[in-house]
């Protein structure tokens, strides 16, 4: 929502102790989002077929047909019969102050969930990505992949903040690939008490994004590579950049392209998210991929990816 006033202009320091206010909101936008959905919306709009799992409220009906609309599978998404879907709520001011509060609701039965029934479901799991969550599934569903064998990728995001040393490193040890932005990156090291040398001997790849400065990938005994953005023709809205970047990763890797390659899919999609605003609002504008992608990696590499593209997004 948006307040035309200022938060600042109602708050009173000596009576905080009893605050009751209510603001005037003269906007709402409702949109959606959600660390796993924008992720595997991103990797469905590119043709894959994901599969989400998590836990949701029975107010889930409308985000599951679009997202199944969009290719992915919702089948393995628990429904709680008490709780709603997790939700962020945030209202700003004329001055871009922020009054926001996190539901997390049917979030926490997430830790309920096996992967083993999904695997069983679909057949191999060929990665699992483990995306910010309720803290105790994320461990949980580390553990398990690490029990069983199954590849997994570890994307803690947001959570990194709230959670400690340990759980972090449980969270990142063994991981095939570890995505997080830069700040993350540094937090993962001061939490976990392993520098960039260690976390290379317990991860195979390790890949740092830098906002507008794109990324870099880090692999055990490889030299590392860099790749920059796509310039965005109009920058509308940030939010999401991270997920769309994961999708286009995480779908070049799914086709078996080049670290390289998967870094650039990754990079044309985050510049469709920055130039729309939701993160989940660009699959129409999301054409005309081989070109923008040869204008700045040249022909060889966007041949390679756009030889994977559905047709309507080459
Ligand atoms: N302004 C930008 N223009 C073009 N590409 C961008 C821009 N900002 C980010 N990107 C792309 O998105 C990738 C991820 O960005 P960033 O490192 O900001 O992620 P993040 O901090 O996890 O974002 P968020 O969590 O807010 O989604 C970058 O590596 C880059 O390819
Ligand atoms: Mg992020």
């Amino acid at each position: 929502m948006t307040f035309q006033g200022r938060f600042a202009d109602s708050l009173i320091a000596e009576q905080l102790e009893q605050v009751s206010l209510s603001f005037l909101a003269s906007g709402l936008e409702i949109r959606r989002g959600g660390v796993g959905g924008n992720i595997s919306f991103g990797m469905g709009v590119l043709g894959l077929r994901p599969v989400l799992v998590g836990a949701a409220g029975p107010d889930f009906a409308d985000y599951r047909s679009w997202l199944e609309r969009h290719g992915v599978d919702c089948e393995s998404v628990h429904i709680s019969d008490s709780a709603h879907t997790a939700r962020f709520v945030c209202t700003t001011d004329a001055v871009l102050a922020q009054i926001a509060t996190f539901y997390p609701g049917a979030m926490s039965e997430a830790r309920d969930l096996e992967l083993a029934p999904v695997a069983q479901r679909v057949g191999e799991l060929e990665l699992v990505l483990i995306g910010p969550d309720d803290p105790e599934a994320m461990l949980r569903h580390t553990d398990e992949c690490r029990e069983r064998g199954i590849p997994f990728a570890a994307d803690p995001s947001q959570q990194m903040a709230f959670m400690d040393g340990p759980a972090i490193r449980r969270l990142i040890d063994g991981a095939t690939y570890l995505f997080t932005n830069e700040y993350e990156s540094h937090l993962a090291e001061q939490k976990t008490g392993w520098d960039a040398a260690e976390i290379a001997e317990r991860v195979q790849t390790r890949v740092i994004t830098r906002g507008a400065e794109g990324c870099t990938v880090f692999t055990r005994g490889e030299e590392p590579i860099s790749v920059g953005v796509v310039p965005a023709r109009t920058v509308a809205d940030p939010t999401g950049v991270g997920d769309a970047f994961r999708a286009g990763f995480l779908a070049a890797l799914g086709w078996g392209l080049e670290l390289r390659q998967c870094a650039q899919l990754g990079a044309v999609m985050a510049t469709h998210v920055v130039e729309t605003v939701g993160t989940q609002e660009y699959a129409e504008n999301l054409t005309g991929l081989r070109a923008r992608l040869a204008e700045v990696y040249g022909d060889a590499d966007a041949d390679a990816i756009a030889a994977h593209l559905p047709e309507s997004r080459v």
